[in-house]
C-alpha cells in the first residue's frame, strides 16, 4: 500500500505529516511513501531530502489519487475532503465535535478517518498522542514568546551595573502544555508558580522546581481517571476562591501563561480584566487557550495586543507551526506509531481493527459509517487513586490511653530484651575466661549506647550524624597511641597507621559534616 502526505492547504501552516526520517520507518513497515512537491519546505525538509529517503515526490492531484493512506496535519478542507476515495484512510487532526459536516463528507466519500486528536489518553497510546506532543511544543514556545515580549531577564543577576531580580512566571493549568511551560520557565531561571484544579499535579510541579499555588479551599476534585485523563469542571465557589488568589498575586507576577482547558468546552475565564489592570507595565500574558475563547478576558485570538497599562497579551493559536521542524518531527513520529498499530504484520497492509482501544477511539468514520463518539476505552486513562482515609481525630483521653499503652508495650519489649541479654551473658560467663568477659561486657554496652544514640534520630540527619559519631568513635586513636612505642617494629607501624587513619576519620568526619550543613544554609 501507499502512504502519502500532501502539502498543508491552510494558510500559515508550516508543518508536514511525513519527514524523511518517518518515511524510512514507514518503508520498514512495508509501505511505499509519497509526498507532494514542496510539502516539507516550510518545515525545513526539501524534496531532495525526501528523494534521498526513498520517497516519491509527486503532484498534489497524484498524491490524493494514488495514496491508500493520506497523512495530514490539519483537518482536510472541504475541497480536500471531496478528494477522499472509497476505502482510503485519512489520518489527521479532525476535531469531530466541531466538524460534523466534514465528517458527513468523509462518510459519504467512503473514507475511513482516524482523528489524531481522538487518540485516548492511555499509557499504550502515549506514543501516538499528537495532542500532547503539540501541546508540549506550545508550552515551550509560549515561554519563549513571552521572553521575546518581556523587556527583562528571566533569571536574577548581580552585575556590576546593578542587581536584576528574577522574573516571576505564573502558569495556569498544568496539563501537558502547562508542565512544558513550567519546565522551560524554571530552566531559564524564573521564579515559577503553577496552578491547576487537579491537586495531584502539585508534586510534579514541585519536583520541577516550581511552586504550586494552593487554595484555602476544601473540595474533592475528580482525579481525572473517570474523565479520560482530563479535569472536571470546578464549582462556582472553587472558581471564586481561585480568582481571589489570582487577584492577590496579579500585581507580583511578570509573565502569565494560561493553558487551562477542559476538552469540548469553552475556555474558562480565569484572568480577568481587573487582574490585567493590576499587572505591572511590561508584563506579558500568553494565552494558549485562545482557540476556545481564551483564559484571559482581554485575549484577541491570533493577535498580539498591548493594553493601556502596557501589558502584552499574546493570543496566537499556531505555536506548534511556529516551530515547524520540531513539531513535524514529533507529529510524523506519532503518525508512524499509529501506522505501526495499523500494520500488525508489517507487510504494508492496513488492518483497521475496531476491537483495538486506540484505533477504535480515534476512528471517526469507518466503512461508510460515522463511528464517533467512541465508547469509553476498556482501559482506564489513569489508575484511579484509592480514596485516602482521613485519620480519626482522637479525644485527649483516648490520646493519653494510646500513649500509656505504647509506653507499656515499649517497656515490656525492653525488659524482655534485657532479660534475654542478661541470660546470654551469664551463659557465656559460665564458660569464658574473666578477661574475655570484661572486654565483652564493655563491647555489649557500647553497642547498646551507640544504638540508643542513633535510633531516634530523624533519617535525614543520619548522614551528618554518622560523620560525627564516626569521628568520635575513633577512640581507636587512643589504643594506637599506647601501642606506638612498642618494641616490635610491626606493632609500631600498625599503630602509626591506625593513628593516621583515625585522624583522617576524625577530621574528615567534621569536614564532611560542615559541607553538608552548608548545603542547607542560605548564602
Ligand atoms: P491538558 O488537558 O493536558 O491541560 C489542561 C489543564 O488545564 C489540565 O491540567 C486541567 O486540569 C487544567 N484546568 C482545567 N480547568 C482549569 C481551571 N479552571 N483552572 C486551572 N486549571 C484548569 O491540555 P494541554 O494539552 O496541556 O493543552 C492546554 C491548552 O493549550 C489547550 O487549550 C490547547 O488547546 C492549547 N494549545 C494551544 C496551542 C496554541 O498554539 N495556542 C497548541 C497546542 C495546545
Amino acid at each position: 500500500m501507499k502512504i502519502g502526505a500532501p502539502k498543508e492547504s491552510a494558510a500559515d501552516e508550516a508543518r508536514v505529516a511525513m519527514t524523511p526520517q518517518s518515511a524510512k520507518d514507514l518503508q520498514k513497515l512495508g509501505y511505499a511513501c509519497l509526498i507532494e512537491k514542496g510539502a516539507g519546505l516550510a518545515a525545513g525538509f526539501d524534496d531532495a531530502a525526501y528523494k534521498a529517503a526513498g520517497v516519491s515526490v509527486v503532484s498534489g492531484a497524484a498524491l490524493w489519487r494514488e495514496s491508500d493512506v493520506v497523512a495530514k496535519v490539519r483537518p482536510p478542507s472541504t475541497t480536500e475532503a471531496k478528494k477522499l476515495k472509497d476505502g482510503q484512510t485519512l489520518i489527521s487532526f479532525f476535531y469531530p465535535a466541531s466538524n460534523e459536516k466534514l465528517m458527513e463528507t468523509a462518510k459519504s466519500q467512503g473514507a475511513n478517518v482516524i482523528a489524531m486528536d481522538m487518540v485516548p489518553r492511555i499509557s499504550r497510546a502515549q506514543k501516538m498522542d499528537a495532542l500532547s506532543s503539540m501541546a508540549n511544543i506550545a508550552g515551550y514556545r509560549a515561554v519563549i514568546e513571552a521572553g521575546n515580549n518581556f523587556g527583562r531577564f528571566f533569571t536574577g543577576q548581580v552585575t556590576a551595573a546593578g542587581k536584576v531580580p528574577p522574573a516571576k512566571v505564573l502558569v495556569v493549568g498544568a496539563g501537558v502544555a502547562g508542565l512544558a511551560a513550567v519546565g522551560t520557565a524554571t530552566s531559564l531561571g524564573a521564579i515559577t508558580y503553577a496552578f491547576d484544579v487537579r491537586p495531584e499535579v502539585a508534586e510534579q510541579i514541585e519536583s520541577m522546581g516550581a511552586e504550586f499555588v494552593y487554595l484555602d479551599f476544601d473540595e474533592d476534585q475528580t482525579d481525572g481517571a473517570a474523565t479520560g485523563g482530563y479535569a472536571a469542571p470546578s464549582s462556582p465557589e472553587f472558581r471564586d476562591a481561585q480568582l481571589a488568589k489570582f487577584r492577590e498575586i496579579a500585581p507580583e507576577v511578570d509573565i502569565v501563561i494560561t493553558t487551562a482547558l477542559i476538552p469540548n468546552r469553552d475556555a474558562p475565564v480565569l484572568w480577568t480584566k481587573d487582574m490585567v489592570e493590576m499587572m505591572k507595565p511590561g508584563s506579558v500574558i500568553v494565552d494558549l487557550a485562545a482557540e476556545r475563547g481564551g483564559n484571559c478576558e482581554l485575549t484577541v485570538k491570533d493577535e498580539k495586543i498591548v493594553t493601556d497599562n502596557g501589558v502584552t497579551i499574546v493570543g496566537y493559536t499556531d505555536f506548534p507551526s511556529r516551530m515547524a521542524t520540531q513539531s513535524s518531527l514529533l507529529y510524523s513520529t506519532n503518525i508512524r506509531h499509529m501506522m505501526t498499530d495499523l500494520t500488525p504484520e508489517k507487510d504494508g497492509q492496513v488492518v483497521h481493527d475496531m476491537e483495538d482501544d486506540v484505533i477504535r477511539g480515534a476512528t471517526v468514520t469507518h466503512k461508510g459509517e460515522i463511528t464517533w463518539p467512541p465508547p469509553p476505552p476498556k482501559t482506564q486513562a489513569i489508575a484511579a487513586q484509592p480514596a485516602k482515609e482521613k485519620p480519626k481525630e482522637l479525644t485527649p483521653e483516648e490520646k493519653r490511653a494510646a500513649e500509656v499503652a505504647a509506653f507499656k508495650k515499649e517497656t515490656q519489649t525492653q525488659v524482655g530484651l534485657l532479660a534475654i541479654g542478661g541470660a546470654l551473658i551469664l551463659a557465656v560467663g559460665l564458660i569464658a575466661p574473666a578477661s574475655f568477659m570484661q572486654h565483652f561486657i564493655v563491647f555489649v554496652l557500647s553497642v547498646f549506647v551507640g544504638f540508643q544514640v542513633i535510633w531516634n534520630v530523624s533519617h535525614s540527619l543520619h548522614t551528618p550524624l554518622m560523620a560525627v559519631t564516626n569521628a568520635i568513635s575513633s577512640i581507636i586513636i587512643l589504643g594506637a597511641l599506647m601501642q606506638v612505642g612498642s618494641h616490635s617494629v610491626l606493632i609500631t607501624i600498625l599503630a602509626a597507621l591506625g593513628i593516621l587513619m583515625a585522624s583522617v576519620n576524625i577530621f574528615g568526619g567534621f569536614l564532611v559534616t560542615r559541607r553538608m550543613l552548608a548545603m542547607f544554609q542560605k548564602s
